[in-house]
Formats: C-alpha cells, sequence, structure tokens
C-alpha cells in the first residue's frame, strides 16, 4: 500500500532530532534499550488491518493498555519515557514512542531506521489480546502479524530479531533469561543462538523456535544468521513498516 506522509514544521523535526539525542543519554544511563524495543513493539503491534483500530498511535500512555495481559513491565518504560516527553509538547505520543524503539535499536549498534514524523495522538486502547504470545506456533504468528497486522512473512523473521536484545524477567512472563550472551548488543547473535539449539543459560521461547520448524521461516533464519547485513537490511524495513501500521495510507 503506497503511504502518503504528513509534512511537519522544521521546529518539530528538530524536536525529532534532539529527542533522539535525549533517549540515547537515557539508554546509556539505564541500560533500558530492550526495554524500550519491547515497548515500542507492543505500541505498535496492537494494529488490525480488517478494522484499522490499534496500532502506533500512543494509547499505551493509558493505564488501561499497560495492564494488558502481554505488557507487564512496560509501566516502567512508559515511567522513564515521560520526563523526556515532558520537555517536548510539540511532538506527539505516537511518534515519540515509536521514536523510542528506534532509538533503541540505534543506540545498540543496529540498522539506522528511517522515520516519518506525523502520527496524531488516539486516546482510547486498543481491545486487550492483539499481541503474540510466547506460545504461538508458525500458523499463529502468521495470524497475529500477517492477518492482524498485515505484514509478511519475512516481516515476522527479521523482527524476532528483536530478541537479540534484553531478557525475560520472571515477575512479567514467568520466564528468566536472554536469548543471547550480549543482550545490550544489537546483532544477528539470536539467529545464531536459535540454530545452535537450547543452551545452559539461555532462553528460547515457543515462538521462536516455531521459526526453526517452518519451511518459509527457517531459511529466513539461516539466511540471518549468516549474514548479518542481510539481517539489518530486513530488519530496519521491517521495522519502519511496524512503526508505519495504519499511519499514512494513501
Ligand atoms: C513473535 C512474537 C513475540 C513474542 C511471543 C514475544 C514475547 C516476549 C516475551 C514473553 C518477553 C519477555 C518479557 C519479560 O518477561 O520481560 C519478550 C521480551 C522482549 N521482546 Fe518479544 N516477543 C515477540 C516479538 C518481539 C518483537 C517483534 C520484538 C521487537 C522487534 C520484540 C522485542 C522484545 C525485547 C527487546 C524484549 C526484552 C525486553 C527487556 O529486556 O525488558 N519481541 N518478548
Amino acid at each position: 500500500m503506497g503511504k502518503s506522509y504528513p509534512n511537519v514544521s522544521v521546529e518539530y523535526q528538530r524536536a525529532v532530532d534532539e529527542v533522539k539525542r535525549k533517549l540515547t543519554e537515557l539508554y546509556a544511563e539505564k541500560k533500558c534499550a530492550p526495554l524500550m524495543l519491547r515497548f515500542t513493539f507492543h505500541s505498535a503491534g496492537t494494529f488490525d488491518i480488517n478494522t484499522k483500530t490499534g496500532g502506533p498511535f500512543g494509547t499505551m500512555r493509558n493505564k488501561v493498555e499497560q495492564a494488558h495481559g502481554a505488557n507487564v513491565g512496560l509501566d516502567i518504560a512508559v515511567n522513564l519515557l515521560e520526563p523526556v516527553k515532558q520537555q517536548f509538547s510539540i511532538i506527539s505520543y505516537a511518534d515519540f514512542y515509536q521514536l523510542a524503539g528506534i532509538v533503541a535499536v540505534e543506540s545498540t549498534g543496529g540498522p539506522p531506521i528511517t522515520f516519518h514524523p506525523g502520527r496524531l495522538d488516539i486516546d482510547a486502547p486498543p481491545p486487550d489480546g492483539r499481541l503474540p504470545v510466547p506460545s504461538m506456533g508458525p500458523d499463529q504468528l502468521r495470524n497475529a502479524f500477517i492477518k492482524t497486522m498485515g505484514l509478511n512473512d519475512q516481516d515476522i523473521v527479521a523482527l524476532s530479531g528483536g530478541h537479540t536484545l534484553g531478557s525475560a524477567h520472571k515477575d512479567r512472563s514467568g520466564v528468566d533469561g536472554s536469548w543471547t550472551t550480549n543482550p545490550l548488543v544489537f546483532d544477528n547473535s539470536y539467529f545464531k543462538e536459535l540454530l545452535a539449539g537450547e543452551k545452559a543459560g539461555l532462553i528460547q521461547l515457543p515462538s521462536d523456535k516455531a521459526l526453526l520448524a517452518d519451511p518459509v521461516f527457517r531459511p529466513l533464519v539461516e539466511k540471518f544468521a549468516a549474514d548479518n547485513n542481510a539481517f539489518f537490511q530486513a530488519f530496519a524495513e521491517s521495522f519502519m513498516k511496524l512503526n508505519e501500521l495504519g499511519f499514512a495510507d494513501a
């Protein structure tokens, strides 16, 4: 689908650049880039292409959405981000929350992500239950990412590489541990570890392992494990699509 991006003022664009600098500082201090990447995924990944509801429109600022089953712990992200947001009233929450994930990727060594500003805030949160859950196999992942969000097979595999960053926490998801040995570095190690199989000290969710079991997903896992540049290119493309679900559709 074609996109027709809104124009924003020079002042707005300048604020975007300044926000990116401030968030980079915040993440360095708090080591919270992984949490912010998850936050941005959960902010955008509620989009339903069939009803054109949900998506990256700043609704996560509502406590009702923070309390959704998949979002345990994301109130911490909202609270860390709010003092920065207060300094930039010109920027919408919708844009700001997507920038949060872009900075998470870029500040940990990941690829540059193209950002188009101009999302308008929506107040009402989407219904609970739209985000993927760890028990999902290939068919259910396709239902969530393709039939509901409107993304494709390669987007599923590339975006799953977001688990190169961060950890699962016992008190949030019931799972404890990281996917990689360097959870503050964005690279293709998620795919290498996935292919290497289960290892003491590292985790793989059923939804991660589903990528190995599927004849379309698996060759992409192998490609991204072997070629960091191919992963970066695919991730940058898929993450921009995620950031723009339901936004600027012509
Ligand atoms: C494919 C479906 C997915 C499922 C079922 C899933 C599930 C989970 C779960 C259960 C956690 C642990 C939360 C916690 O206990 O703190 C987690 C963490 C995380 N997820 Fe996902 N996820 C998926 C896709 C993604 C995508 C597409 C991204 C980003 C592009 C992403 C980024 C992250 C990050 C960065 C963390 C670590 C957060 C932290 O360190 O606090 N996930 N995910």
